[in-house]
């Protein structure tokens, strides 16, 4: 029996402080070092006087003789939206005056690529033409996007425009989530969703027309659904296929499919106003806030849209944003809002709500915000030139999550941001240099820069044979397929010879990474099926717990109350099951600082999961109070990820050598309990490697599940034991033949 161990919360709060301080020397550190760039982009504090060497030539004059300029022209201008009523605002979208143009067009060809500016009217319009125009009589218009958050707010817009209850006759469905019925005419889902459907349902045959939006993303599912759906329009003559973009490379599209038409929808933008740093920006955030307030402060009316690469990021810059308002004396309000992915879906939506008269907005937000989202109103966008991005990375043999200059397609984009319904201003954080020199023209695809083994195994399971021969626009790089197909080896879902395995036949039936599908089947023969489950479900949903400005101790040290030393994942079993044990109740929630709503999400996931292991006939076994074997369990699934400590709570990564740290918030972080090897969930880059999810595992399980990478090594001791049992037993032999050679010689005597 494993003891749930109660710590006092000063340890956590020292970590965070110790974090937030490294943080904030980093910003000072630029303070004195680019005095330059502060006078450009800087918002003065209180008690500056007005430096003499700001130039007259400066971003930050022309900036401000253009916000003066564009204040004059903009005065009369009323806020559109809130004026027009919501037919008003769709016949004000560009896409309306082409509407029986694109409507003939779709009449006559099976696949149309759509190009259009973002906010144009693709996303909300096309499916409820399509609808209009009746195709919704012979099944559903189906409409994929890359991003959860953009399928869920895009079908409550069209939900509200067609005045129709969200989830009736307009849905959507992501992972986990399908908010559709029997009535459902128009279903907005995530590509990851409909590519899943297409294992069921091959020729998708619920479908009438299928709008595969966003394609510029060049998402990895999108990009597989390229090239299954290139087969399924060959089946299906009734089917429309519409191929959208916000993007200007509608020929490599209508090439893939056969020279197919494409429709360009005439903008309709308004200049923005590009502005390049004069210097090389060293810390993004702190200039960002700078630069933000500056405009808040100085500037005309409009809101403004910040882009920052990921979460962390995102929250230190709205902290900070606050944190100098609150300094300057005399400001008017700001509202400041995050958005990203991960946020909960709640707190998303207020983005798109409209601020109160006279108080501007500020949206600060992942590249969410580049084109699947259209907030109206934003006149100023500020744009560090980063994003965070999985990629693979070949010397540590898997995926990791690190930063990255966007690509100048990427830049324009967020920059057309400031220019929807007004002129704008995008304020660039970097050096026209930098822009021509160091980033690349366009991004690259999904497919060629991530692990593929989700993929692999659902095309294995399409029949696909010979991954290298199937039909991609952009072909995988070879050694990506076959490192995926090694993964799925190791993992046994693949045998010798790369044919699907019962194990692997199993695994696709979950919508889970393969490692974690794997979790689920190994759980079934451990006897631990009840808490993987569970554990399972918690990895599935985004941030449990949250810490609000202000109360950081009171919640770290509640959060502390959780903390299983061996394990991360432990860890968040034991909240599950706190949780249970307080009837699930929200309340017990908010006083510990766990997001509620994250939770009930977790018990529906948990819900689903556990459907799809009955439909398996996979039984439930609770490991009562062996906690030990769900930590072999986590281990038999993600061996390929081990680490093994070096120094004092240094580990490196057990087949490279490769370093990588304890992340503060870590169960097992400086608790003075430094197991020697640990497993981990995934790898996140930021200022060093951390590794994210961790539990301690014991060396010989590490050999006895993953065998083709690890071995025990024997120690000198046990090696001198062998030796003398050798010896042992060769006297013993000995003594044997001897006995046996007196036993001939009687018998021979005998004769
Ligand atoms: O897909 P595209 O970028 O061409 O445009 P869209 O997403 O269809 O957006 C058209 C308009 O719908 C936007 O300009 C917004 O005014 C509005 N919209 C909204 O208010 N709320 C949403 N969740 C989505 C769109
Ligand atoms: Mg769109």
């Amino acid at each position: 029996d494993m003891a749930v161990v109660a710590r006092s919360g000063s340890l956590l709060v020292r970590k965070f402080r110790d974090l937030k301080e490294k943080k904030k020397a980093q910003h000072k550190d630029w303070e004195l070092a680019g005095t330059k760039l502060g006078n450009i982009l800087g918002i003065k504090k209180k008690d500056d006087k007005e430096d003499p060497s700001v130039s007259e030539e400066g971003d930050f004059k022309t900036s401000q003789r253009f916000a003066q300029h564009m204040e004059k022209k903009n005065e009369a201008s009323s806020d559109f939206a809130k004026s027009k009523t919501l037919l008003q605002q769709r016949q004000y979208l560009p896409i309306y005056a082409v509407k029986e143009d694109l409507l003939n067009i779709i009449r006559d060809n099976n696949i149309v690529v759509v190009i259009g500016e973002t906010g144009s009217g693709k996303t909300t319009q096309l499916a409820q033409y399509l609808h209009e125009d009746g195709y919704s009589k012979y099944g559903m218009v189906g409409c994929t996007q890359p991003r959860r958050v953009a399928a869920m707010s895009v079908a409550k817009r069209v939900s509200e425009e067609m005045g129709v209850t969200l989830g009736e006759e307009v849905g959507y469905a992501i992972r986990f989530e399908d908010v559709t019925s029997e009535k459902t005419i128009i279903k907005y889902m995530t590509d990851g969703i409909l590519l899943r459907e297409s294992l069921r349902e091959s020729d998708l045959d619920g479908y009438s027309c299928i709008i595969m939006d966003e394609a510029h993303e060049r998402s990895l599912n999108t990009d597989v659904l390229f090239g299954l759906l290139r087969e399924v329009i060959t089946r299906r003559r009734d089917l429309k296929l519409i191929v959208t973009s916000a993007t200007m490379d509608a020929e490599k599209f209508s090439h893939f499919f056969g020279n197919v038409p494409s429709y360009t929808i005439p903008g309709r933008t308004f200049p923005v106003d590009v502005l390049f740093s004069k210097s090389v920006v060293e810390d993004y955030v702190d200039a960002a806030v700078k630069q933000a307030l500056q405009i808040h402060v100085q500037a005309r009316k409009g809101d403004i849209l910040v882009f920052m690469p990921g979460q962390e990021d995102i929250e230190v810059t709205c902290e900070s944003l606050t944190e100098r308002l609150e300094e300057l004396d005399d400001v008017a309000p700001l509202t400041v809002l995050p958005i990203y992915s991960q946020l909960p879906s709640d707190l998303q939506a207020k983005i798109f709500q409209k601020t109160p008269d006279g108080v501007r907005k500020c949206v600060v937000a992942t590249n969410i915000a580049e084109t699947s989202l259209t907030v109206d109103g934003i006149a100023f966008v500020i744009d560090p030139g980063y994003c965070k991005m999985k990629v693979f990375n070949s010397r540590i043999g898997m995926d990791a999550l690190s930063v990255f200059p966007v690509s100048q397609a990427n830049a324009n984009q967020r920059s057309g941001r400031a220019g929807r319904t007004e002129a704008g201003v995008a304020y660039r954080l970097y050096t026209l240099n930098q822009y021509k020199n160091e980033m690349l023209v366009a991004s690259v695809p999904e497919i060629q820069r991530t692990n593929l083994a989700n993929v692999v195994l659902l095309l294995k399971s399409l029949g696909v044979q010979d991954l290298l021969k199937f039909h991609f626009m952009d072909p995988p790089p070879q050694d990506n397929i076959l490192n995926s197909m090694y993964q799925l080896w190791i993992l046994g879902a693949l045998d010798n010879t790369g044919q699907l395995t019962t194990c692997g036949r199993s695994m696709v039936e979950f919508p889970l990474d393969p490692p974690l599908s794997k979790m689920m089947i190994t759980a079934v023969e451990m006897g631990c099926s009840s808490e993987i489950l569970i554990i399972v479900s918690m990895l599935s949903v985004p941030a449990i717990f949250y810490r609000p400005a202000g109360r950081e101790e009171d919640s770290d040290t509640k959060r502390e109350k959780f903390c299983v030393p061996e394990s991360d994942h432990m860890t968040l079993l034991n909240v599950y099951q706190q949780w249970k044990a307080n009837g699930y109740s929200s309340t017990w929630c908010n006083d510990h600082f766990i997001h509620a709503k994250a939770m009930k999400k977790v018990r529906e996931v948990r819900a689903q999961l556990k459907e799809i292991a009955d439909q398996q006939k996979m039984p439930l076994v609770s490991a009562g109070n062996d906690w030990d074997i769900i930590r072999k369990c986590i281990c038999a699934a993600y061996f390929h990820h081990a680490a093994t400590l070096k120094g004092i709570g240094e580990y490196v990564n057990l087949r490279t050598g490769m370093p990588c740290h304890l992340h503060p918030t870590s169960a097992l972080f400086g608790m003075g309990f430094t197991p020697d090897y640990v497993v981990y969930h995934e790898l996140v880059m930021t200022s060093r490697e951390y590794m994210q999810s961790v539990t301690a595992v014991e060396g010989e399980w590490l050999a006895e599940l993953g065998p083709m990478f690890y071995s025990v090594k024997e120690s000198a001791k046990s090696r001198q034991e062998k030796r003398k049992a050798a010896k042992a037993r060769v006297s013993e032999m000995e003594e044997e033949l001897a006995l046996a050679d007196e036993q001939l010689k009687q018998r021979r005597a005998e004769m």
